[in-house]
């Protein structure tokens, strides 16, 4: 059966991640989105994905408002929340609606009341301006399309002395999973346009087996 409300409400959501779902009966939609954003968390915990030094490379404080563009099933939407503590914020965007959903329940169940989801559109993150200390995406650039004005508009959110940070699929010239679906952007394109939209590098570390890790600040 085609889904006709969902897709006649949100006429970009669907076709930007999952054009086949239309095709489904909206439980059976919520089922498989839920399980593939519990499936985003299996990954994410997975030992070689490096969660503490991930953690440890953004120095987050408590009180601080992070960001997590493209939270998927909230993994690190969670142990962010727990960083910055209660009187911080954090907050999990996303284009897809069943994953913020499922992040919004499991916060729940997790007793997290500092987690807010939000939805984004395709060009940028619905959040006020200069209301953000850290930006957090992890596995989502390859999705952004026209990056460097993706970015620049980005700085809008930030406060002062506000960060970026981006953990992308190196991707490169041996084949792998990741470069051969278009689902990795190399460092040194993420690094270029960065810089291209105004950001200054500030660490560029290669403790992740498959990723970069870039922190930058505007
Ligand atoms: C590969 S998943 C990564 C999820 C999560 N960051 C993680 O590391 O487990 C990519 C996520 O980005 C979301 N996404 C795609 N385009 C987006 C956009 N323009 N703005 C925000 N989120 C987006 C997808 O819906 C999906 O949840």
């Amino acid at each position: 059966m085609k889904n006709n409300l969902s897709t006649a409400v949100f006429p970009y959501f669907f076709d930007l991640n999952d054009n086949h779902t239309q095709h489904l009966h909206p439980l059976m939609i919520s089922k498989k989105k839920s399980l593939k954003a519990e499936l985003f968390n299996k990954k994410a915990s997975d030992p070689k994905n490096e969660a503490v030094i991930v953690l440890e490379a953004l120095g987050l404080n408590q009180g601080q408002v992070v960001a997590d563009i493209g939270s998927g099933g909230g993994y690190f939407t969670f142990l962010f929340a727990k960083s910055v503590g209660e009187g911080g914020k954090v907050f999990a965007i996303d284009t897809n609606l069943d994953f913020l959903e499922f992040v919004k329940t499991n916060a729940e169940e997790k007793g997290l009341t500092n987690i807010e989801t939000v939805v984004a559109t395709n060009e940028k993150p619905l959040l006020l301006k200069k209301s953000v200390d850290l930006v957090f995406m992890r596995n989502v650039c390859h999705h952004i399309q026209n990056r460097e004005a993706y970015f620049r508009r980005l700085r809008d959110v930030l406060n002062p002395d506000g960060r970026v940070a981006i953990v992308e699929y190196r991707g490169g010239a041996g084949f792998s999973f990741h470069s051969l679906f278009g689902h990795s952007v190399p460092k040194e394109t993420i690094v270029k346009e960065m810089r291209a939209a105004g950001y200054r590098l500030e660490k560029d570390s290669d403790f992740l087996p498959e990723q970069s890790f870039t922190l930058f600040s505007p």
